[in-house]
């Protein structure tokens, strides 16, 4: 007998923990840098249109098709439609479980270099290169940061996930701040600033929008059904548009608050902006290791570049999990057990590809690229058009009535919607996987 599905216990329940999914690294290392090399304010700009058209009707579709079915992905396109859509689920199973391995791994980096931090080695001259090629020492930080992501959704939707964020996000926030302080503080962060967030408009080109897209999307965690996942937790009292913005909002502030920390100080000790990952694992500790108190603010800032790695694995893993739970009774705890183990093995090899298997290779990529690339050009945005077209074409116009509580009309603007779903978005996307080829 299947037990009464869980739902959140508040209208901050939803918010907070897709907050928590949409907030990660995408927003803390990779956003910085890709705004700076993409034009600074004007990309920032760019992207917000993004995000707040495209990404949050996709955002809203995905919430929308969860709470009215109250299932994970592939059993929610099943009761609502059935035939081939619940392929699309599958796809956002298959989606996480690619995902998740390779993400754990950069989570494990984070908590490897708390503890440098504190011993001291973080800023050593290939201390970065040494540590991710070690062999099992980043696999060892990849099984603990998987075994933490595991600990919370063992402990299910209210006792785990939604405690869990209402606890982590607003810590988040503060050791943002602290660490905005520190950053724009420091003398020369003015040049930082003005190179975030200037706008400069000769930059933009077609592939400044499609980074943008392409961003936006990892950014809000849409197309892989995380947002199906949360949305079937949500009661049908509540109203979704408005806790929606509320999610697109956040993460968009989580990404500005980012440059504002990476930036300045990346300016203020002349250092080079577009080093990419490197930013976050080379250049920020040699910083750190210049300024007074350096240890103390870089413990910080890996502690929270860990916090919101955290926050997402949970809810890639949750996917999994609940796709188990609906489809094929299987318990919470057994569920999130073997699928935190399995995918801790998946991650092995990933982690292995910056060291010892660094040679091997397919069409030129390593293992862990080729990870990256499945998931995050191919079956996110595919998912994605998906998902809007099932909106747009099949799900319409029940799709409107489920916007808001139980009984009350659609908005007005709902053929907006509509339209974005069904043809903008869909061909926005495929554009920009073109583009990516
Ligand atoms: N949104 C997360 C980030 O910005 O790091 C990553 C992510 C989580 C992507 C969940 C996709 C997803 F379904």
């Amino acid at each position: 007998m299947a037990q009464a599905r869980e739902s959140w216990k508040s209208r901050g329940g939803f918010i907070i923990a897709a907050a928590g999914s949409a907030v990660g690294l995408g927003n803390i290392w990779r956003f910085p840098y890709v705004a700076g090399e993409n034009g600074g304010g004007a990309f920032i700009i760019l992207y917000l249109a993004i995000v707040f058209t495209v990404g949050f009707s996709i955002f809203l579709a995905e919430q929308t098709i969860g709470r009215a079915a109250q299932r994970s992905p592939a059993a929610a396109f099943r009761r609502l439609k059935g035939g081939v859509w619940p392929i699309l689920g599958y796809i956002g199973v298959l989606c996480a479980v690619v995902i998740l391995p390779f993400y754990s791994v950069i989570g494990g980096w984070t908590l490897g270099f708390i503890w440098k931090t504190v011993a001291g080695t973080a800023s050593d001259a290939g201390g970065f290169g040494a540590f991710i090629s070690h062999g099992w020492l980043p696999i060892l930080f990849h099984g603990l940061f998987m075994a933490a992501t595991a600990t919370v959704v063992i402990a299910g939707i209210n006792q785990g996930i939604e405690r869990w964020c209402r606890i982590l996000l607003p810590g988040l926030v503060i050791l943002m701040f602290v660490l905005i302080i520190r950053s724009v503080s420091l003398s020369g962060a003015e040049k930082g600033i003005a190179f975030f967030l200037s706008p400069d408009f000769s930059k933009v080109t077609m592939l400044t929008v499609q980074a943008a897209l392409s961003q936006a999307f990892f950014s809000i965690s849409v197309g892989m059904g995380v947002m199906i996942t949360y949305g079937s937790y949500i009661s049908r009292d509540r109203s979704l548009p408005g806790d929606a913005a509320w999610v697109v909002g956040l993460d968009s502030s989580f990404a500005i608050m980012a440059g504002l920390i990476i930036l300045p100080a990346v300016f203020a000790f002349g250092q080079n902006p577009s080093a990419g990952p490197a930013l976050t694992f080379v250049t920020l500790p040699q910083i750190f290791s210049q300024i007074p108190g350096g240890i103390f603010f870089g413990l910080l800032f890996f502690l929270m570049l860990s916090v919101a790695a955290l926050t997402s694995a949970i809810s890639i893993l949750e996917v999994a999990v609940a796709h188990l739970g609906d489809e094929h009774n299987v318990s919470r705890h057994k569920g999130t057990i073997w699928t935190g183990f399995v995918l801790f093995l998946v991650g092995i090899p990933a982690s292995l590809s910056f060291g010892p298997w660094a040679d091997i290779t397919l069409f030129g990529m390593t293992i862990f690229d080729l990870m990256d690339f499945f998931a995050t050009k191919l079956l996110l945005p595919g998912g994605a058009i998906g998902m809007a077209l099932f909106v747009g074409w099949v799900f319409w116009p029940d799709a409107a009535k489920s916007l808001y509580a139980e009984g009350e009309a659609p908005p007005r603007w709902a053929f907006v919607w509509r339209w974005m779903c069904a043809i903008i978005a869909p061909a926005l996307i495929l554009w920009v996987m073109i583009g990516g080829f």
